[in-house]
Formats: structure tokens, C-alpha cells, sequence
């Protein structure tokens, strides 16, 4: 009897391999830096099964839409419920799930009216199990290093890479260590990391000097990576593109707009787009473009100033601390699918994203900073006529409004850019402010202030 295509509870049998994206070269095994023992370029995952599969486009389609109706721990995961389309672990007893995915696709009425986008839509990774969408990576990658037998996994990060991976190291019943920037991460993010136990360092230098330091790490340590050069990471981050074309009924958008930091996001979006092309899933592309912020935009200056052939590293400053990022490990595989999308990369300003942020706030959603730059982004695109008003556009947000606090409460306060070189031109951000206001315990008091907000701002 030929060997089935599947094992346990329907999932499939490992068939996978690593590929150098620089030069083809092809592994079964990876080394602990997940590079390319020829070249050194960054390795990524592929199947055969994923460019055709036995199932074909409508089967796949049928049987992921089934799952969602199913009980089973790995059906309610928005991850593991795309496993065709993963690399498969050698048993479900390895797999570590919080349940992540399955996260919404909303309307933007407000933005919509604001940039004439008709159809603009945010799909909200922040409302992963720890806030990020980090959360869709690390359970296949903490599976693996769980399936290897690590004790120990590691990561740097600018805080949300952390939270997740400490969270899904401590359901594997894994040891987690932390590298973060001192003083250059959120509060809600570092507090994460220590609730779920992670041991945490804090160093003197930024998230690329962490990362840095942990590649010379995995070289010495036995501890398991779980950074975006992990090429499992990117394979979950997959189910994204996955679940979101699937919530629009497999009819791809015009664009979608991711942020970009370390570029594994967009990267694996990417990928999953071209997979799912090349399997019928979609009739054709949508085009993937990537935003940074203005001081931390090494991939914008890499196209511009490079021609995307080698990166462009910069010294990165910017309040959306999830992405102050100079040097992005992923720059090579976002070049590749920014290119074979037709997108566009773009930066915007640190005031674009306040403003940003405090928009997507207005719609009752909100985002962390980082993933507001899309919506600024957007604006940006409109304005050079690279998206039209009347396509579909989808914005992905990566991280939850409680992420980051304090610049929130900096924001409504008006403190965000006291001191700084924006200090003046912020002022123009004071109608998106909503400063709380300190009364006595008194009802007149109230009544007073809402009249007085009433007057001033009407509901229409
Ligand atoms: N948005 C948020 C909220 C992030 O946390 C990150 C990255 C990005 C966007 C950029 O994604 O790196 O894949 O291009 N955060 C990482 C971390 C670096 O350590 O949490 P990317």
C-alpha cells in the first residue's frame, strides 16, 4: 500500500526542506543560524506538495473552511488550520497552540470617508493571544524547537517577538531568554516577557545589536532561535495572507500594507501570496507594499540608493519602537516579494504615524504605533496615485493599542514631542488629542464638561 499523505488527525507528513534564497541551495537540516552553509544567505521552507497539491485549489479551500467548525485543539488554531500549507512536525504531540489566528478583518468607516478608499479594510493581528502577530509564527517555530528537544530558546527583540516567544515557551514547558534594548521597549511588552518567565535581559545597546549578540550566541549555546531568521517563524506568519484572503472569499485586494522592521512579516506574506497563486487558491496578485518609518527606513534607502543589490543600513530612531530597526535581517527576501507583487515601499514621518494611530484609535480599534504606519502610509500612496481610491485595500495592523501606553497617554496629553524637533508642527495633531480632564467629585462639574464637549465637538 502506497504510504498515506497524511498521519495523525490529518496531518501531514514532513516533506519539507530548506532553500537558500541567494543561491538554490537545498537541506534537509538547517544549522542554528538558519543560514546557507554555501553562501550564508537566509534559508526558507519549501514543499512540493505546496505548489500542487493532491487536494487542488477547491479541495484546500473546502476542508480549511470545514476545520472551522471543528473542536480539535489544531482546528481552532488560525494556523494550524492551513497545516496543508505548513511544514508538518513529525507528530501533533509537538505542536504548541494558544490558539492564535483567527483574528478579524474590519472596515474602516472613518479612514475610508477621510482618504475616499471605499473599500479599506484593517486586518488586526493585534488580537493574537499576546497582543502581536508574532503569535502566528512562534507557534510553529516553538513547535519545532520543542520537536528538536531544546530546552532553552532565545530571541532579541524590540518587544513583541519577546512576549510571544516566552509565552509559547512556557506552555511547551521550554526555558526562555530575552534580549532586548534597555529603555528602548514598552512597558506592557518587557512585562509580558517576566509574567510569562522568561529570563530577560535588558542591554546596553539597540535591537540590532541584540540580534547581533545572539547570533554569536546560538553559535556557542545549545538555545534555539527564534528570531525571523528562523524560517519557521516566517512559514505561520504565512497563515496571515491565509486567513485574510479566505475572509475575503478568495478574492485577492488591489494592495495590502504592512509595516516593516526586520522584514520577516512582509516577507512571509509574500510568500504566501506566490504560493497561493501558484495553487489556484488566487487568480492573481495583489500588490504587497511595505511601510517604515522615516528613521528607520533601511529597506526604503536599500531600493533607493542600492537598487535593492545590497542593504543600506541606518542608524534607526523612532517612537514606534517596534520597528527601530537598522539593519533587517529579512531586506533581501522583502526586496524579492515587494518586486514580484508589484508593491511599492514607502516612509513616513513621525507625525504621520501620531496622527495615524490616533485615526485608527477613532474607529474603535486602535493599533500600536508601529502598525499605524500603514494607514500613513496609504495616505502617501493615494497622494502619488500608486493606489487609487477605488480599489480594495487592506491594511495590516501588527500589534494591540495596549502595547505601548505611554505613548498613547504622551499623545492625548500633547507631551509626545515636547522637547523635540517636531514640538511646533505638533499642534496640528491637537484635534486628534482627547486630554483627560481632572474635576472634582462634583455632578455640576460634570454636567458642565459634557455640555461644554457637546458644543464643541457635536456628534454628526
Ligand atoms: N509591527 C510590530 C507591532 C512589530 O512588533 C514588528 C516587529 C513589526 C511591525 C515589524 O515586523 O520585523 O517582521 O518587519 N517586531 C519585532 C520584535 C522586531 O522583536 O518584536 P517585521
Amino acid at each position: 500500500m502506497p504510504p498515506s499523505a497524511t498521519s495523525e488527525l490529518g496531518m501531514p507528513r514532513p516533506t519539507f526542506h530548506f532553500r537558500c534564497i541567494e543561491c538554490g541551495f537545498v537541506t534537509l537540516s538547517a544549522a542554528q543560524d538558519f543560514r546557507c552553509a554555501e553562501c550564508g544567505n537566509l534559508l526558507e521552507i519549501t514543499d512540493p506538495g505546496w505548489k500542487s497539491h493532491s487536494l487542488g485549489a477547491a479541495g484546500l479551500k473546502s476542508i480549511w473552511r470545514e476545520r472551522r467548525s471543528s473542536n480539535l485543539p489544531l482546528d481552532l488554531s488560525g494556523v494550524w488550520r492551513f497545516r496543508e500549507l505548513l511544514p508538518a512536525p513529525a507528530s501533533e504531540r509537538h505542536v504548541i497552540t494558544l490558539r492564535e489566528g483567527n483574528t478579524p478583518l474590519y472596515e474602516l468607516p472613518q479612514s475610508s470617508r477621510s482618504t475616499g478608499v471605499l473599500r479599506l479594510y484593517a486586518k488586526h493581528q493585534g488580537m493574537n493571544p499576546t497582543g502581536s502577530f508574532k503569535d502566528a509564527g512562534m507557534t510553529v517555530a516553538a513547535t519545532f524547537a520543542r520537536q528538536a528537544g531544546y530546552s532553552w530558546v532565545a530571541c532579541a527583540s524590540t518587544g513583541n517577538t519577546s512576549a510571544s516567544m516566552a509565552a509559547y515557551a512556557a506552555r511547551g514547558g521550554m526555558r526562555s531568554l530575552v534580549l532586548v534594548p534597555e529603555g528602548k521597549i514598552s512597558w506592557s511588552k518587557l512585562s509580558q516577557a517576566l509574567d510569562y518567565g522568561a529570563l530577560t535581559c535588558q542591554l546596553r545597546t539597540d535591537f540590532d545589536g541584540c540580534l547581533r549578540l545572539l547570533q554569536e550566541l546560538v553559535r556557542r549555546a545549545p538555545v534555539y532561535q527564534l528570531n525571523s531568521i528562523n524560517p519557521f517563524r516566517l512559514e505561520g506568519q504565512k497563515t496571515l495572507a491565509l486567513e485574510l484572503l479566505e475572509q475575503l472569499d478568495w478574492q485577492p485586494p488591489d494592495h495590502i500594507i504592512v509595516p516593516g522592521g526586520n522584514l520577516g512579516n512582509s516577507s512571509a506574506i509574500g510568500k504566501a501570496l506566490l504560493e497561493m497563486r501558484d495553487l489556484g487558491l488566487i487568480p492573481h496578485l495583489p500588490k504587497l507594499s511595505v511601510i517604515q518609518a522615516g528613521g528607520a527606513n533601511a529597506l526604503v534607502r536599500t531600493l533607493r540608493e542600492a537598487g535593492g543589490k545590497h542593504l543600506v543600513s541606518v542608524q534607526a530612531e523612532t517612537r514606534a519602537t517596534a520597528i527601530r530597526i537598522g539593519n533587517p535581517a529579512s531586506w533581501q527576501k522583502a526586496v524579492n516579494v515587494i518586486r514580484s507583487t508589484g508593491g511599492a515601499c514607502e516612509q513616513v514621518s513621525e507625525l504621520e504615524i501620531a496622527q495615524a494611530k490616533a485615526e485608527i484609535g477613532a474607529e474603535g480599534i486602535g493599533c500600536e504605533p508601529a502598525s499605524a504606519v500603514t494607514l500613513a502610509g496609504l495616505k502617501k500612496l493615494l497622494q502619488q496615485g500608486f493606489v487609487k481610491p477605488d480599489e480594495t485595500v487592506v491594511l495590516v495592523l501588527t500589534g494591540n493599542l495596549l502595547k505601548d501606553p505611554d505613548f498613547t497617554m504622551e499623545f492625548h496629553r500633547g507631551d509626545l514631542f515636547k522637547g523635540t524637533i517636531h514640538e511646533r508642527e505638533s499642534s496640528s495633531l491637537n484635534p486628534f488629542r482627547h486630554t483627560p480632564i481632572v474635576l472634582d467629585a462634583n455632578l455640576d462639574a460634570v454636567i458642565q464638561t459634557l455640555e461644554q464637549a457637546e458644543k464643541s465637538s457635536p456628534i454628526t
